[in-house]
């Protein structure tokens, strides 16, 4: 039982405030990926509750009691740095057994937590290894293995496969994903990567100027994006900025209907949902590039307005570069000042 609680934390540096009244609670065995775009928050936030940083106000407590000014090792949490940091001095057992030492536990309860926790991370035989001859991925899952032997309440992953390519990165967090639903362990993710965020996520906040933008399930962030920062940062999205007038969003482009007040306006729709059609009508746009990336294809459309949309096809050979077409969104959102107003059906 391990419940994260961020009661309006900030964290303001003498040119920047990183985090700006800051509130969240993750559940128990809940995992929150914080997303957002760099110098959003994430690192400084995530320090804060590692102990690493002190908030210039807030309160953060951890099943109810108040840790925010206790250091580091006195705190339930475990944390993985973006660069691992391992020692490089010391072989993979003694990077692992090292926090376990320090806690006075007798030889052979640490040989047994440190076997475990190599074969928890797929790494059994590895303990007389040194770090330095071990791959970036492997020194990932070390880093990852010297938290969890403490047993934290709260595992921290701050970035931790980012320098990995994309098949590690992807299998690594699949891995996480099993620890940590098999240890169920309450867990803070932040990351850069919006699709690592969607596969891993109980939750998902979206941080922008160290302030949530949306918190939500994958599935509302992407389907439901509350602002058009969030819709334009999560998975690939057309904005459209246009006007509505008589009920109807107008744009060089295209015309849909739009129930709202009129005034100027925000119109998102995925590549997945702007539907092409050939020109038989005014063929305002223009096929800038057709891109076949076998399972599906991406078209760029120029318009008179010099926007680009994307459209996203299953048949590349459909269409070609310099065709006229016209386009019609079929599920798209429409915001003003900040806010959703209207979401097609
Ligand atoms: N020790 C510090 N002193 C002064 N400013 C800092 C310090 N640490 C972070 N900042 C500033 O706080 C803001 C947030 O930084 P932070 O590292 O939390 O961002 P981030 O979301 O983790 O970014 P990235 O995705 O690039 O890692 C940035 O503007 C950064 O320059
Ligand atoms: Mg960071």
């Amino acid at each position: 039982m391990a419940v994260l609680d961020i009661r309006d934390v900030t964290k303001a540096f003498p040119t920047t405030v990183a985090v700006d009244r800051f509130t969240l609670t993750v559940g128990d065995g809940e995992l929150v990926c914080l997303l957002g775009p760099s110098g959003s928050g994430k690192s400084t936030l995530l320090r804060m509750i590692g102990g690493f940083e002190t908030p210039t106000s807030g309160v953060i407590t951890i099943d109810g009691e108040d840790v925010t000014r206790v250091p580091p090792e006195k705190r339930p949490t475990g944390m993985v740095f973006q660069s691992h940091a391992l020692w490089t001095h010391m072989n993979v057992f003694k990077n692992l057994a090292f926090g376990l030492k320090l806690r006075r536990l007798p030889a052979a309860e640490i040989k047994d937590k440190v076997e475990a926790v190599l074969e928890l991370v797929g790494l059994s035989g590895y303990g007389g290894r040194h770090v330095t001859q071990l791959s970036g991925g492997q020194q990932q899952r070390v880093a990852l293995a010297r938290s969890l032997v403490l047993e934290p309440k709260i595992l921290l992953l701050d970035e931790p496969f980012a320098s990995l390519d994309q098949h590690l990165r992807e299998r690594l967090r699949e891995e996480v994903r099993d620890i940590q639903q098999r240890l169920k362990i309450t867990t803070l993710f932040v990351t850069h990567g919006q699709d690592e965020a969607l596969a891993l996520a109980d939750r998902i906040v979206v941080m922008r100027d160290g302030h949530t933008e949306q918190a939500a399930a994958p599935d509302v962030v992407y389907r439901e994006p509350a602002t058009p920062f969030v819709a334009g940062f999560i998975g690939s999205m057309n904005l459209v900025e246009g006007r509505i007038a008589d009920g109807s969003f107008s744009h060089s482009a295209f015309r849909v209907a739009v129930p709202v007040a009129d005034g100027p306006a925000t119109l998102a729709v995925r590549p997945e949902a702007l539907e092409i059609i050939g020109a038989s009508g005014a063929g305002m746009g223009r096929i800038h590039r057709v891109t076949d990336y076998g399972t599906h294809a991406v078209v760029d459309i120029d318009l008179p307005d010099r926007s680009r949309l994307k459209s996203m096809v299953t048949e590349a050979r459909d269409w070609a570069a310099g065709q006229a077409v016209d386009l019609r969104p079929r599920a798209f959102a429409v915001y003003r000042d900040d806010a959703a107003i209207h979401r097609s059906a």
